[in-house]
């Protein structure tokens, strides 16, 4: 076990929305009280930093209350330039003799390098442990140039923690244990019995305050090479035990490595309208607000199947939803057109549907479809459970929901054609499903699966 946390960016978004209500919910559930040193540009006080998440939760809706009391004591500030060699000795002194701290980068990614660097001539890597939020580099390149230099620093793979938080999420976690756990469910997951696999990411919200963060980086590089790709890996790999950390890294990763690379005509990119009006977003901006792609995977298990991923923001609902079409019955002739059976899952919050094409007879008339729907819940889950997750195996070293380096590049080489394209951005109305054209990812007679009607 870690002990001490260096928190770095911790007056931004990220620590306060989740990193600090996480330590908090550790604290009190799991006995974590270990030193904070939080790390930030401008003159604070440890008070004014809880004060202002307390102030930041209470505008969620509904608000959240986290239980920040027993932060407060281990709290130690240090303000200062991340290029600058004093931070790090004061970083030093913050840390008064902890032997095995995590550094914690909830920093924007372009100052990875100079941190990990600045670290390891400070003295401050050995023994250390270091946590990395993605996007990981902006491309396969850069991703590559900072793993060389995060390895630099960081020599011992272990000691290095890449997170996507949707590796520590319980409802995509769920869908890899129901495979690996459910003697029925695993004979259908292939291209005998899955016709289509759509994944779906919308949120109803826009960039929030975040323009000058997003309008670097789009839908693409946000949330599509990993948090969707991850989705997408879960469902594609073999099946395999959550519990063997190692083995279930390694077929997770052989699925994204089975990714075919994207190419542009497979790829759809939209801006919602007004994006251009907010604040840190250039005036003729073309970055994707959303983005819907077609993705094959070439392993025996599902050749020939596509996976259609669509990710956005500003669409009508807030929800990641997992959902695969299965294949009609052979002995289904033409003349008797059913409803697709489905099964579903929804990742945020997390539901598992099951839809069967039964029927009902209509007198005087011939049968309706009249799909059978087998709902469950599955346990209760919030973003903020995910990083008590992360952050609790971070500071054990447990490498369970974080992503290996090999993974990263995997991931990156799926969409490296398309980062460099300059694809046309069509704008959708906010509220909308984005815009048309993505429609033309699908095959005749398919459609998009939308949460809201199903
Ligand atoms: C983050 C992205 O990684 O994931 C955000 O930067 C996005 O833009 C968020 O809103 C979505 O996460 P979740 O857990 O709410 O689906």
């Amino acid at each position: 076990m870690c002990d001490a946390l260096v928190l770095y960016g911790a007056t931004g978004d990220l620590a306060a929305k989740m990193l600090f209500p996480a330590l908090g919910t550790l604290a009190r559930d799991r006995g974590v009280r270990i030193p904070i040193v939080a790390v930030g540009r401008h003159r604070e006080s440890p008070d004014a930093i809880l004060a202002r998440v307390r102030e930041r939760l209470a505008r969620d809706d509904p608000p959240a209350v986290p239980p920040l009391d027993a932060l407060s004591g281990p709290i130690r500030y240090v303000e200062g330039d991340l290029g600058d060699g004093a931070t790090y000795d004061a970083i030093k002194r913050a840390l008064a003799g902890a032997r095995f701290p995590l550094h914690y980068l909830a920093i924007p990614p372009e100052l990875f390098a100079t941190v990990t660097a600045a670290l390891a001539r400070a003295g401050l890597a050995q023994g250390a442990r270091i946590a990395l939020e993605k996007p990981f580099g902006h491309d396969l390149a850069s991703a590559r140039a900072l793993e060389r230099a995060v390895e630099q620093a960081f020599p011992d793979p272990s000691a290095v923690l890449r997170i996507d938080h949707y590796l520590g999420k319980d409802p995509v976690r769920n869908v890899a244990w129901l495979r690996h756990a459910s003697a029925w469910l695993e004979p259908l997951w292939s291209q005998a019995n899955v016709r289509s696999v759509q994944i779906t990411m919308a949120e109803a919200f826009g960039i929030l305050a975040r323009g000058a963060f997003y309008d670097e980086v789009g839908a693409l590089r946000d949330v599509f090479q990993n948090h969707l790709l991850q989705v997408a890996a879960l469902v594609a790999m073999e099946p395999a035990s959550l519990a063997q950390v190692e083995a279930f890294g390694a077929a997770r990763i052989e699925a994204l490595r089975a990714i075919a690379p994207l190419a542009p005509e497979d790829v759809v990119f939209g801006q919602y309208e007004g994006y251009r009006d907010e604040p840190g977003v250039a005036a003729d901006s073309r970055t994707e607000t959303y983005l819907a792609a077609r993705l094959a995977v070439d392993t025996p298990r599902f050749a020939g199947v596509p996976f259609y991923i669509r990710a956005g923001k500003c669409l009508p609902l807030t929800a990641t939803t997992l959902s695969l079409e299965l294949v009609r019955a052979r002995t289904l002739r033409d003349d008797e057109v059913t409803a697709p059976e489905h099964l579903h899952f929804r990742l945020g919050p997390g539901t598992v549907d099951i839809v069967l094409a039964t029927r009902r007879l209509v007198p005087g008339s011939i049968d309706a479809a009249a799909p059978l729907r087998l709902a469950g819940q599955l346990p209760a889950d919030e973003d903020r459970d995910a990083y008590v997750n992360l952050l609790y195996a971070a500071l054990r070293g447990d490498h369970t929901m974080s992503e290996r380096a090999t993974g990263v590049t995997a991931a990156w080489r799926v969409v490296d054609d398309v980062v460099h394209a300059a694809l046309p951005v069509h704008p959708y109305p906010r509220g909308s499903w984005g815009p048309a054209e993505a429609n033309q990812l699908l095959r005749p007679g398919e459609r998009w699966y939308d949460p809201l009607s199903a």
